[in-house]
């Protein structure tokens, strides 16, 4: 998939066929995790695949916005190292995390970030070491639906914001102005 369909068909899916995820299709995702970028290179993370359905059940139960989680066959839970990274640690898992989300679309598979869990539970049920943070879970897994009607219907409803709104050129309170932008001359 270009990559650029790839960003425009991707959306939070939170509803999930029980077909596992082939292996291979899951290593070519990792690889594209591995190449991810990290500040100094440091890669302050471990990402953490979980099938087992007990568990993926307790974690979907610790948070108010995670109850898919019990349902997609694979979650995937972010961890990053403070002590490696201190200052970026959550920056670079996050990068990391979206690496996923990217990989899984254009794979065909439907994913959502989970930010809502009880991170002291997913430590102890997954063994995590008590110095490094949980910080995010993806959820994987082909969707429930041909058509995801709650990611449309999500879309109108919180629409993405205004180019007017997310950009600015010159300086923060500058409205983005691709027309400006485009008659700068050279440095
Ligand atoms: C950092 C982060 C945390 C999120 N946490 C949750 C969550 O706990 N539960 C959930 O259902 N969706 C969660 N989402 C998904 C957002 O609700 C979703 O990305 C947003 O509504 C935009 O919809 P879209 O992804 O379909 O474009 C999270 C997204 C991000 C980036």
């Amino acid at each position: 998939m270009d990559f650029y369909d790839v960003i425009a068909t991707r959306r939070s899916i939170r509803s999930y066929k029980p077909d596992p995820i082939p292996l291979p299709v899951l290593e070519r995702i990792l690889e594209a995790v591995r190449r991810a970028p990290s500040a100094n290179n440091k890669q302050p993370w471990r990402l953490v695949a979980v099938t087992d359905k007990g568990k993926r059940e307790q974690i979907a139960a610790s948070g108010s916005y995670a109850k898919f989680l019990s349902k997609s066959p694979l979650i995937i839970v972010g961890v990053g190292d403070p002590a490696t990274a201190p200052d970026r640690y959550i920056i670079d898992t996050s990068i990391a995390l979206e690496h996923v989300v990217l990989a899984a679309t254009a794979e065909g598979l439907g994913s959502c970030w989970v930010c809502s869990f009880d991170e002291k539970l997913v430590k102890k049920l997954l063994g995590i070491p008590e110095t490094m943070k949980a910080i995010a879970i993806i959820a994987l897994g082909h969707s429930q639906d041909a058509v995801n009607v709650m990611g449309i219907l999500g879309k109108l409803l919180r629409p993405s914001k205004k180019t007017e709104e997310l950009f600015a050129l010159h300086s923060y309170t500058r409205v983005w102005n691709g027309e400006e932008y485009d008659k700068l001359p050279p440095e």
